[in-house]
């Protein structure tokens, strides 16, 4: 079978490809390169041993878009390119509604001309808002506090109108909680572009000293420690869930949407004394204000995907933190060790 990636060089999009390969399925993978680069697919290719087809285009380029479905016979897309910064895209939101709906709903249209009709998206726990209660499933009411997890909401709501038009569509909504780590052997992972949003990337480069501090967002929530608890998880385990997915679909099941997270909850504090222990430095930080729009908690009850697709994230926090330093030792400066090919 062949599998189309879109933001596959991203991420979370490389660490799903060398599931991909290592399970011999094809892979296609779009990237516009934004938020990625084409070293990042260099070495999906080192790590498996196995070639893949990749073209730099942006979906808002449909012509390009559809010649690569005339160059070759889809079988299932797995549909990550998207910005994905919250922060960023409060003081964008344009750009964010653009990129995201537009380049999606571009995809869509040549994916039905097409008749390919397996879709897995990636979306987030973002859409699950401030949860009244914990652990989150998958029936919870839905709501949005930021564009960026408004389109990941609307682009949900725009594919199950779809299904409901159209009952030959296969799709997996996959909501991840907070991916981290990276894959065993160092030689991919997280790479943001400037100053990281997300707390992993950024603990990891205070402790490679690359940053000086890290602030942590509020010390006063209703939490055992009072700082912010998140269900981390590792980036190996949800790129599986990718691949596990993959078979559902071909079971015709309609719209399926599963939780992607370990079910439980880790403090901020928590991850600096996990990285702290895996690097053998200590982390610089001071405990600031809340960042406007976090909430307390958040942690997944994933039993529907263990049920139904046979999967559940096996890699321990003391995993999350070896592989995050193993990849932030070894490429200090990211991937930028080795310039872009434009
Ligand atoms: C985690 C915890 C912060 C940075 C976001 C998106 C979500 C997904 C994952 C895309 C919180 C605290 C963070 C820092 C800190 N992204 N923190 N200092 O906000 O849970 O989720 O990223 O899909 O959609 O909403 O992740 O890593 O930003 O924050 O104290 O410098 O770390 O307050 O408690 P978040 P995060």
């Amino acid at each position: 079978m062949k599998i189309l990636v879109t933001g596959g060089a991203g991420y979370i999009g490389s660490h799903t490809c060398i599931e991909l390969l290592k399970e011999n399925y094809d892979v296609v993978v779009l990237d516009n390169f934004s938020n990625s680069c084409e070293e990042s697919l260099n070495r999906v290719q080192k790590i498996t041993g196995k070639n893949l087809f990749f073209y730099k285009l942006d979906l808002l380029e449909g012509p390009s878009l559809h010649q690569v479905f005339e160059d070759h016979k889809i079988d299932a897309v797995i549909h990550f390119a998207g910005l994905k910064a919250v922060g960023e895209s409060t003081t964008i939101p344009l750009k964010y509604y653009q990129n995201n709906l537009t380049g999606t709903l571009n995809l869509l249209s040549v994916m039905e001309k097409f008749n390919v009709k397996n879709l897995v998206f990636s979306s987030s726990a973002t859409v699950y808002g401030d949860p009244a209660t914990l652990p989150i499933k998958e029936e919870f009411p839905l709501s949005v506090t930021n564009p960026y997890g408004r389109t990941k909401l609307m682009i949900e709501e725009i594919l199950k109108d779809l299904y409901q038009s159209d009952k030959e569509w296969n799709i997996a909504l996959l909501r991840y909680f907070n991916p981290v780590g990276a894959h065993e052997s160092g030689e991919i992972g997280e790479d943001p572009q400037g100053l990281p949003n997300n707390l992993m990337p950024y603990i990891s480069q205070v402790a490679v000293g690359l940053l000086p501090r890290l602030s942590v967002f509020g010390g006063d929530y209703d939490t055992p420690d009072g700082t912010g608890v998140r269900d981390y998880i590792h980036v190996t385990d949800l790129a599986l869930g990718h691949v596990q997915t993959l078979p559902k679909l071909v079971s015709n099941p309609g719209v399926v949407i599963y939780n992607l997270g370990t079910g439980n909850g880790f403090s901020v504090l928590e991850m600096i004394k996990g990285v702290e222990k895996a690097s053998g430095k200590q982390i610089s930080y001071e405990i600031t204000d809340r960042r406007p729009g976090d909430i307390a908690a958040c942690f997944a009850d994933a039993s529907k995907a263990k049920k139904e697709l046979g999967w559940e994230a096996t890699k321990s926090l003391e995993d999350m933190c070896n592989d995050t330093w193993n990849w932030q030792k070894k490429n200090p400066m990211g991937y930028r060790n080795h310039p872009k090919k434009d």
